[in-house]
């Protein structure tokens, strides 16, 4: 069959997997009318609640989570009519070596926007790479299709550098914080000795994990099959990357607000600020406008072999990027974050598991994520999963360790099997809001291997799916305006649960108030 015959059976393709998720909407809907209809019936009354008030007990704040998205949301997002193509391609045969050429001649030429005109570019598994200052685009969803028949040892396309693993830096500067106890949401830290630090610096505040700090959050005794699990060893280091806003004599002010307590009363923790350079300055970095296929699918399948690999993939250390406007079929994994990308928007991608986790004759519990967070300041807006209803998965999910602030806003899945899930071992600072989605902020105990508190500071807010909300003895998570079902082993902070609230969007009412 020819690639042209081929691309139009595809693009017919396309348009019907517009309808084939519609089926299976329906059904989810047709088969839990009642939650559907409480959550309804609950959105219609609204209270407004002083969201910069809330406060626990030692003063921690909810997150300021507007700091999330390309540029801290200071800036949209590049318009994509804004900057003509610097090179366009047309479609047919292998197209690896040729797109990748073209990414890396507009690189070297200072940056710009390589278009792939209408039609099918079939990609090899060594995938792509979208240096510094480039943009992929497409004609359109529907229109370019990026097809794939295997995945190998590296993401299909990825944005920055598809070495995943995470490059260490050595700092060149340390002084000690000398506070006792900085609560969730503070900016401004007191240190033994501020010489050195000057406005700008790249910085890691970080702190040891202590024997007494993992005990006091309830760690210490996870026992799974007469196995004694370790959650967090003692001597591995929490870090959250900031940059230097000011420096006043000891006091060191942040451009964004801590999502995680410092707390250095009974031996809980020792705390540090560590000025530090990235390893790379890959910036600039876009994906947009078109569609991604694997086929023959890799959704479903067991974890653990090349179909891990992401359609797209921000690399370590890459900033100020984005994804959207995408619409990928037949992953396992779909859109990557990896250790250390920070100030990323994932805006409007669409995917669809074709398979479940049964077809694929996998039995295996665990499962892959649509969305893996593991940087900072991600924004994940209007994203959807659109494929099988039984195709099980963690719809949005962080790592172990993950610094906030992190937010996913209007997320959709087709059923209570795909949950917003942060996976384990205390990443803090998440905010997940307005949404259907089933969302689980909780204590994992010895799930896993012994993942434990998977999150602190975590907020819903105006959830309206299926909620479970715990938290941790040394922490807090919130559930504000949650109008769906609650979970009965929930213990979070509840408040104004049953009703939706105003302000609708907690993300956008904190970015107007820090505009002022
Ligand atoms: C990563 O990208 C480079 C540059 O395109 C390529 O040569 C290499 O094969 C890719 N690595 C893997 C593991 O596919
Ligand atoms: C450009 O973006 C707009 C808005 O996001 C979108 O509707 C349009 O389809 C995009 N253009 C192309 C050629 O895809
Ligand atoms: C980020 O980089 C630091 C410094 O190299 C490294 O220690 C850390 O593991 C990486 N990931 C996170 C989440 O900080
Ligand atoms: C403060 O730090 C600077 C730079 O590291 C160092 O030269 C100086 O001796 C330190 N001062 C004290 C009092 O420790
Ligand atoms: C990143 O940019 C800064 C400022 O322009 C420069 O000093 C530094 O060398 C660059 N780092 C890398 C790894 O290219
Ligand atoms: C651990 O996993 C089992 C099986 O999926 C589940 O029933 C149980 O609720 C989980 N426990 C926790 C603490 O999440
Ligand atoms: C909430 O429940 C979890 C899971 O049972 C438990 O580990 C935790 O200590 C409880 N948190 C509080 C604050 O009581
Ligand atoms: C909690 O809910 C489950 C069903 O989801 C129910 O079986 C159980 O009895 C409830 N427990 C309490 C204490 O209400």
């Amino acid at each position: 069959m020819s690639f042209r015959h081929f691309w139009h059976r595809t693009t017919c393709g396309l348009r019907n997997m517009f309808w084939a998720p519609v089926v299976f909407t329906v059904l989810v809907v047709a088969i839990v009318p009642a939650a559907v209809v409480t959550s309804r019936a609950h959105a219609q009354s609204t209270v407004g609640v002083q969201w910069n008030t809330i406060a626990t007990d030692r003063g921690d704040h909810l997150p300021d989570f507007s700091f999330c998205g390309y540029h801290a949301s200071d800036d949209p997002l590049p318009s994509n009519s804004s900057v003509s193509a610097n090179i366009l391609l047309a479609e047919g045969g292998d197209q690896t070596a040729r797109i990748q050429n073209a990414l890396n001649s507009v690189a070297s030429a200072g940056g710009g926007v390589v278009v792939l005109g209408p039609g099918e570019f079939a990609l090899s598994a060594q995938g792509l790479v979208v240096p510094s200052g480039v943009v992929l685009r497409g004609s359109g969803v529907g229109q370019t299709l990026l097809k794939c028949g295997k995945l190998d040892k590296a993401p299909l396309v990825s944005l920055g550098s598809n070495d995943t693993s995470s490059d260490g830096v050595l700092p060149f500067l340390v002084a000690n914080i000398v506070d006792r106890y900085i609560p969730i949401g503070t900016a401004q830290l007191t240190v033994d000795n501020a010489t050195g630090f000057v406005a700008g610096q790249n910085v890691f505040v970080q702190r040891t994990v202590t024997d007494e700090w993992v005990r006091a959050n309830g760690m210490a005794d996870l026992v799974l099959d007469g196995k004694q699990q370790t959650w967090l060893k003692s001597g591995l280091v929490v870090k959250q990357p900031r940059k230097i806003k000011s420096v006043s004599d000891s006091t060191i002010s942040l451009d964004v607000p801590l999502t995680d307590a410092l707390d250095t009363t009974n031996n809980l923790m020792q705390a540090s600020i560590v000025a530090y350079n990235p390893p790379t300055n890959a910036s600039e970095i876009g994906i947009e406008d078109l569609s991604i296929t694997l086929s023959p699918t890799c959704s479903g399948a067991v974890l653990g072999t090349a179909c891990d690999n992401p359609a797209v993939s921000f690399g370590p250390w890459t900033v100020d990027s984005w994804a959207r406007n995408l619409e990928i079929t037949g992953f396992n994994s779909f859109v990557e974050v990896q250790y250390n990308a920070s100030r990323l928007t994932v805006q409007d991608v669409a995917m669809y598991r074709d398979a479940n986790a049964k077809d694929a004759g996998n039995t295996d519990s665990a499962l892959s994520a649509d969305v893996l967070i593991q940087g900072t300041q991600v924004l994940v807006a209007d994203c959807s999963q659109r494929g099988l209803a039984s195709a099980r998965s963690f719809s949005v999910m962080t790592g172990s360790l993950v610094p906030g602030p992190n937010a996913v806003l209007r997320h959709s899945a087709p059923s209570d099997d795909q949950i917003i899930f942060p996976h384990q071992r205390w990443a803090h600072g998440l905010l997940v809001e307005d949404t259907s989605s089933s969302v689980r902020l909780i204590n994992r105990a010895t799930n896993g291997t012994g993942h434990g508190w998977a999150i602190n500071a975590g907020v819903g807010w105006n959830l309206r799916g299926t909620t479970l909300i715990q938290s941790p003895p040394l922490g807090v998570n919130w559930c504000i305006g949650c109008s769906g079902k609650i979970d009965n082993r929930s213990n979070g902070t509840f408040l104004q649960t049953g009703q939706a609230v105003e302000p609708r969007s907690l993300f956008a009412a904190q970015l107007q108030a820090r505009r002022g």
